[in-house]
């Protein structure tokens, strides 16, 4: 039985995608925060042979990677599939969070990729299989979404995949490399980083069971990019291909355009206290 690691699997997309490979056979290591939701999930799951397991783990932190790791490069238990899914965005427009928010973003979206991708690969190409899927966005194509740096670090997301994934070394393994560029999608992302969502649309919405079975087929058949949603690959095609200055004034700009904002950091950098 092959055994798949899903972060980010107590909700959404990552949720989706342990329930897809749950069904597909798979015995899948859990990982995020909250043990609880995780152990849940666990005992919900189809299992077909040993159970599946639970590792709780704060991936913007160094402990939390460094456990996440350790299971990884485990080779008396090797893991095959490595899907790098949890992420997270700002809540606030780059200059009102506070610059550890900031970090704290590209901590998990970048450098826990980053780490475990590391401690993954060197086990799948000494045993000549595996795969890895790295849960991006459509952001990644930007520029889209401004004054964030979420899409900056999908953008990375997408390159890494695509640099490390396309590597003579990694394609003569056999090793496949992923990245997905889901659209919306309904699950608690928008609600955790404090984003309205009700404005958008209804044909804007995928489901997350959806960008899991896209991004599982696209990996299985080889693909680089997976794109869940032919008006979500049209976009991808737009964003890709039309200058810069045609698709500016479509962009979702969070920051306010009155300059109440400005004003507002204005006068918190000049409040009494500090003067
Ligand atoms: N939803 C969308 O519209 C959308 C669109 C494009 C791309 N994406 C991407 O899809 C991926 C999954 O997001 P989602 O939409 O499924 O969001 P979600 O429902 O909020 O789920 C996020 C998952 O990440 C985990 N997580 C958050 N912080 C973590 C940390 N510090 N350490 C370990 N795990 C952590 C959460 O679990 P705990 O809270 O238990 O830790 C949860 O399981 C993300 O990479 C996101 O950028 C989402």
């Amino acid at each position: 039985m092959s055994t798949a690691l899903v972060t980010g699997a107590s909700a959404g997309i990552g949720r989706a995608l342990a329930h897809a490979l749950a069904d597909r056979g798979y015995r899948l290591v859990l990982v995020s925060r909250d043990a609880g939701r995780l152990e849940a999930l666990a005992a919900a799951l189809p299992s077909s042979g040993l159970p599946h397991q639970v590792l709780a783990a704060d991936l913007t932190t160094m402990d939390g990677c460094r456990r996440v790791e350790r299971r990884l490069q485990d080779d008396a238990h090797p893991v095959e599939l490595l899907v790098n899914n949890a992420g997270i965005a700002p809540p606030q427009p780059f200059p009102r969070n506070p610059v550890e928010t900031e970090e704290t973003v590209l901590d998990l979206n970048v450098r826990a990729v980053l780490r475990l991708t590391h401690a993954a690969l060197p086990g799948m190409l000494a045993r000549h299989s595996g795969g890895v899927l790295n849960v991006a966005s459509v952001a990644a194509l930007g520029p889209g979404w401004l004054a964030s740096t979420y899409p900056p670090s999908k953008s990375w997301l997408l390159a890494f995949t695509e640099s490390v994934g396309r590597s003579r070394q990694v394609r003569r393994a056999g090793v496949r490399m992923t990245a997905v560029l889901p659209g919306y999608t309904r699950t608690e992302f928008h609600s955790r980083a404090r984003i309205s969502t009700g404005n958008f649309p209804a044909w804007m919405w995928l489901s997350p069971s959806r960008v899991a079975e896209t991004a599982l087929r696209d990996l299985e058949r080889g693909r680089t990019v997976s794109i869940p949603g032919t008006r979500y690959r049209l976009l991808c095609w737009a964003l890709k291909h039309l200058p810069r200055p045609a698709v500016l004034p479509w962009c979702w700009d969070p920051s306010d355009a009155t300059g109440s904002d400005d004003r507002a950091l204005a006068d918190e950098r000049h409040s009494p206290t500090e003067r």
